[in-house]
């Protein structure tokens, strides 16, 4: 028993360190993120997001049709209270410090960001990856990423082409 807890102990330190930092974080929601990334010399995170469908994600469940795909699927409650819908419409991880119904938030793409948002870890990269920020190594993995909510279970699933739908939502910032 000791001695497997030792093993553990080891393997999680010496491989899972990102993951232990994300598990302790807790989600801030948008505004703890757009206080820093809604400038126009920051790229307008913000005001792409809130444009976006994503921003509208949970309040979708509120509808009379997501009530009947609700029902249609045999599910007791309404869409916007059953965790067979929340999972893809509002933040993952179930009841957190987040308002669920910011929907798809910053953090559902980016990770818990209790540990990573303030400015000193945020300015290193490499140590806002360690504290719980994403790191996506290239264009599959952020699609891979999108997949995680865009795929056949979705009761209303669209063909994504990840090039075009990627584009509707980029929020780079602008080069210098
Ligand atoms: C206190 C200010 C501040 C807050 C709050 C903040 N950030 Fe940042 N963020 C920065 C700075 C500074 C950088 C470094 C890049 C730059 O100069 O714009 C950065 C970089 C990033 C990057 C790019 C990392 C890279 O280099 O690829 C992402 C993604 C990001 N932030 C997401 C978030 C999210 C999501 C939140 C909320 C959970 C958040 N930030 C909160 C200041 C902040
Ligand atoms: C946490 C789940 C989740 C993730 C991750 C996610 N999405 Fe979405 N996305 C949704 C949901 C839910 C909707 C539908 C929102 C609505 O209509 O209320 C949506 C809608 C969209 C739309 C609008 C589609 C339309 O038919 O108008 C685009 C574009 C989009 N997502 C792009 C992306 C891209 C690109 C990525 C990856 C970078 C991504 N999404 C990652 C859940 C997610
Ligand atoms: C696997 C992730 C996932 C799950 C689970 C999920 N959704 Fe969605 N939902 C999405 C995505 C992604 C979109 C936007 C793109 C699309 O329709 O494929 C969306 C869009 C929608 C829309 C808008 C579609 C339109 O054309 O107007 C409704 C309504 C909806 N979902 C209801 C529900 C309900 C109700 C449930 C639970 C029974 C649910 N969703 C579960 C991912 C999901
Ligand atoms: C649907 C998923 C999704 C949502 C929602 C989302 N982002 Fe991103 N964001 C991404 C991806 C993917 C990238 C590209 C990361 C990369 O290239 O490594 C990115 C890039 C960024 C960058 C880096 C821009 C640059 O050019 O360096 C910042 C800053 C950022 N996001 C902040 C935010 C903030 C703040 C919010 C909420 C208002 C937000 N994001 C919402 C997926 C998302």
């Amino acid at each position: 028993m000791k001695r497997t807890f030792g093993l553990l102990a080891i393997l999680a330190a010496a491989v899972v360190v990102p993951n232990l930092a994300s598990a302790q974080s807790t989600f801030v929601g948008v505004k703890g993120c757009t206080m820093c990334h809604k400038s126009a010399a920051q790229g307008q995170q913000l005001a792409i997001w809130e444009k976006s469908k994503h921003a509208g994600a949970y309040t979708t469940l509120t509808t009379e049709k997501a009530n009947e795909i609700a029902k249609a699927k045999g599910l007791a409650k309404p869409a916007a209270e059953s965790p067979e819908c929340l999972e893809c419409h509002t933040i993952k991880g179930g009841p957190d410090a987040a308002d669920i119904k910011q929907g798809v938030q910053c953090e559902s793409c980016h990770g818990a960001g209790s540990a990573y948002k303030s400015m000193a870890v945020m300015k290193v990269k490499d140590n806002a990856v360690k504290a719980g920020l994403a790191a996506f190594a290239d264009e599959a993995a952020i699609e891979a990423m999108c997949k995680n909510c865009h795929n056949e279970k979705s009761p209303t699933n669209k063909p994504f082409n990840f090039a075009e739908r990627w584009k509707e939502i980029a929020h780079k910032k602008p080069a210098a």
